[in-house]
């Protein structure tokens, strides 16, 4: 019977054979423990030499890092490691030998990890970091369709600026003009108009020179748009979201953060509803915590956020920062023009925003103006002006980054071991 690590647990008891790579192997005289992976699962097999005759345990001795083989054996439960069985190995054939693996057990630079991405995969630290990522991406779809989203897909290839034209990958398309995708919420507004509730999730782009554990040039953002909804409503579907991927993780992913010995009781306090803080608040607790010269009107860089989220054990709502250093298409607080209705969502434990969101201008008029402002001229931003034109709604989303949430619920320092191949600053390869 040809199974998977991951589904050992029904055949206990029976003679199983697995598709398997060597990770790492130990032996004395007269038995070798092999170190098991098959991208499932990680699974000890255990070779007794007078099992298999000294033929085969000399074959086994000599096994290579990351050679690969078919192994069979007797399926065994295995109270001593966490993931709970190991095979009794009866016969293994290899399948290729793999000689001079460059990734040793011994410890290895970030810069010769990053150039060996392709086979750092396989380690156990990132294949966990993956699965954290896979499930948090499942559970994206899951909150989103049990509550009544659409998902629907924006384009990659644009001719508008979401974000400021500033950090834009440009490229010729045809005779025109094209840019990289910032952020797909300008159309997901228009689907927001069309389907009511609606989610993105694709890559966007930034050709940012920020060299920090939080920024990537490629990354993949989460962006609900909904119709009739104000800010306050989308502050609550943020932290419900939030919550529901947390509460995911900690559920199906307990090896994982196990492996990256990750501390679960910080993780299992985060329940909504989460705090919230306006930015004229925060700016007075800053000065408390001893950045004397922050000005309001100033953004927030890393170390605030750091300093803001410190006195929080849940992720905190930093509310209606002033307008001039926000985007083009956000909301002014009806009750004072110069702060708008925003909020970004800003992680425990130094990992910094996770979520922009706002409530969307849905005035024909004010948008023309903040056109104007941001010189944001051209074709290419008409269609975004008729959506207020034909049945105006107030309307809100959010952009939720997918990279800084793995490495927050991860607790890996930096972004670029939560994506399977990093797109950084110095960095094209592999
Ligand atoms: O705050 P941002 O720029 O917001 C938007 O793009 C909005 N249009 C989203 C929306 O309302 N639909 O980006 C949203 C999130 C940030 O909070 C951060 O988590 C992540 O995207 N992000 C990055 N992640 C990695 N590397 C970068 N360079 C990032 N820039 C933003
Ligand atoms: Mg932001």
């Amino acid at each position: 019977m040809k199974t998977t690590i991951a589904e050992v647990s029904k055949y206990v008891g029976q003679e199983v054979t697995i598709g398997a790579w060597l990770q790492n192997k130990r032996s004395s005289g007269k038995i070798a423990f092999l170190q098991l992976r098959d991208g499932t699962g990680f699974m000890q097999g255990v070779v007794v030499k007078a099992d298999l005759g000294e033929e085969k345990f000399q074959e086994a001795k000599a096994l290579t890092q990351e050679s690969s083989l078919y192994v069979t054996g007797v399926i065994v439960e295995d109270d001593r490691s966490s993931f709970g069985y190991e095979m009794q190995i009866s016969d293994f054939q290899i399948i290729q030998e793999a000689s001079n693996y460059p990734i040793t057990p011994k410890e290895h630079g970030t810069e010769f990890l990053m150039d060996h991405r392709h086979l750092w995969l396989r380690s156990r630290k990132q294949h966990a970091v993956m699965k954290v990522r896979n499930e948090i991406i499942r559970a994206t779809y899951e909150f989103f369709n049990e509550n009544g989203y659409v998902k629907i897909d924006s384009p990659i290839l644009t001719g508008a600026s979401a974000e400021g034209t500033t950090e834009l990958f440009h490229t010729k398309y045809f005779d025109e003009d094209a840019y990289l995708s910032q952020s797909g919420q300008l159309y997901m507004e228009a689907a927001a108009m069309a389907f009511g509730k609606v989610f993105s999730f694709g890559p966007t782009f930034r050709a940012e020179k920020s060299k920090t554990r939080r920024h990537l040039i490629e990354f993949w953002m989460i962006e609900p748009e909904m119709a009739f909804m104000d800010h306050e409503d989308s502050l609550e579907v943020q932290e419900q979201y939030v919550s529901h991927v947390i509460q995911a993780v900690l559920a199906n992913c307990k090896l994982d953060l196990e492996a990256l010995g990750r501390d679960t009781s910080v993780l299992e306090k985060i329940k909504a509803p989460f705090p919230r803080i306006s930015y004229d608040d925060a700016i007075d607790l800053l000065k408390e915590k001893g950045f004397e010269d922050i000005e309001w009107g100033e953004d927030f860089g890393a170390p605030h956020e750091t300093a803001i989220a410190e006195s929080y054990e849940k992720p905190v709502f930093i509310t209606n920062y002033p307008t001039e250093i926000k985007a083009f298409y956000m909301k002014p607080d009806p009750n004072r023009s110069d702060v708008v209705l925003c909020a970004d969502l800003i992680a425990p434990e130094g990992y910094g925003e996770i979520i922009g969101g706002s409530q969307r201008i849905d005035d024909l008029e004010l948008m023309r103006q903040r056109y104007e402002e941001h010189d944001l001229t051209g074709d290419a931003y008409n269609w975004y002006l008729q959506l207020r034109e034909y049945g105006s709604v107030p309307h809100s989303g959010f952009g939720l980054g997918l990279e800084r949430t793995v490495a927050w619920i991860s607790g890996v320092e930096h972004v670029r071991e939560t994506i399977p191949f990093p797109r950084l600053l110095n960095r094209l390869y592999p």
